[in-house]
């Protein structure tokens, strides 16, 4: 059977990146320019810089990727791009080259769930087997999909208000940690002991999260601590934070396991990066005998990689869309 190369495009937050992926598994190259270091002096990310960026980096990014694929666009079957959700300022300078390069060298053009990438970077490593459920946790979304069969999504549980990652990022600010202060407070967590009485965020009965009240708690503590002089206990924190956090995305999906009978728990999105997420779903999956995949670290945050092994399967079953494709800031997952 013949291969098919998909040149995927990502530009949805602070990330621009273009990836060829073959048959939806093998990346052939995968070049990503984070502006981290930029946006983390301005304490989160700029969205106008961003975009500003994007345009500055997004035909580098593209000469390079097909450099290091040894492939002109003549070898590429489709152009995959992530239309939404994200910054809209963003997804614009994404969406225009892939229409570009759509329009100029007449491929088809297929649009692509930033969420739909982000689960399909488990694809990258071993083909992902169903059905499945889903937990992606990011910067921006927090979200439990069952997913029956390939690019069959139902999503039975999101967020109510912030993302686990955006939680993560607030509650670091309030321990005086720099942008991005989900992996600060990661580290932290390993060298502290969970003293600090924090609640148990939105422990319902159905699939939804809900982190705001956590981080008003920590927050609240911390004003109530320097009331009284005291000084917080920056490791204590970050451990009580991260334990429940820990506790109630894994109480939620193992539910969410044993009500939809299925036995392979995928985890994806820059926060499945979390030592203690990754350590206690490890824990838990091997005791309930639960196939469990979570891609390395790379595929964990933004790249276009995951869009071009999601943009496969949606290629194959037909997805296009035309030069009047916009982009949209918020989607349902479809
Ligand atoms: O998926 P991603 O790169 O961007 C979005 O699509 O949102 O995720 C970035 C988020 C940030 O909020 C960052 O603080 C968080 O992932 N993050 C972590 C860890 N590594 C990244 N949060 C907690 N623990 C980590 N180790
Ligand atoms: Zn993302």
């Amino acid at each position: 059977m013949k291969d098919t190369y998909i040149l995927a495009i990502e530009s949805s937050c602070d990330e621009t990146s273009i990836a060829i992926i073959k048959n939806g598994h093998k990346e052939i190259s995968n070049i990503v320019l984070s502006q981290m270091d930029t946006h983390s002096n301005y304490g989160g990310v700029v969205p106008e810089i961003a975009s500003r960026m994007h345009i500055e980096n997004i035909t580098i990014v593209l000469e390079q990727a097909l450099k290091e694929a040894n492939l002109t666009m003549e070898d590429i079957d489709a152009i995959a791009v992530t239309y939404g959700p994200g910054l809209v300022g963003s997804l614009l300078i994404g969406l225009q080259a892939a229409k570009t390069l759509s329009y100029v060298y007449n491929k088809p053009l297929v649009p692509v769930h930033h969420i739909a990438g982000h689960i399909y970077a488990n694809n990258l490593e071993k083909s992902m087997e169903f059905p499945l459920i889903a937990l992606v946790i990011s910067g921006g979304h927090t979200e439990l999909v069952y997913m029956k069969e390939d690019y069959s999504f139902e999503v039975i549980g999101s967020t109510l208000d912030d993302a686990v990652g955006e939680a993560y990022d607030k509650v670091a600010r309030v321990m005086n940690l720099s942008y991005p202060g989900g992996p600060k407070v990661d580290k932290l967590a390993h060298e502290g002991t969970d003293t600090y009485d924090l609640p148990l965020p939105l422990d319902d009965d159905s699939y939804n999260f809900s982190f705001s009240g956590i981080k008003s708690a920590v927050i609240n503590l911390r004003h109530n601590e320097e009331q009284r002089g005291n000084q917080l206990n920056l490791p204590n924190l970050a451990t009580s934070f991260q334990n429940r956090v820990v506790e109630i995305l894994t109480k939620k999906t193992m539910k969410a396991l044993k009500e939809y009978k299925v036995k392979n728990l995928i985890i994806a999105g820059g926060v499945s990066a979390n030592k203690g997420i990754r350590e206690r779903f490890s824990e838990l999956c091997v005791q309930e005998n639960i196939n469990l995949t979570i891609p390395k670290l790379e595929y964990c945050t933004d790249n276009a990689a995951m869009i071009g092994a999601a943009g496969y399967y949606a290629y194959k079953l037909g997805r296009r869309a035309d030069l009047d494709l916009n982009v949209k800031a918020t989607d349902k997952l479809n």
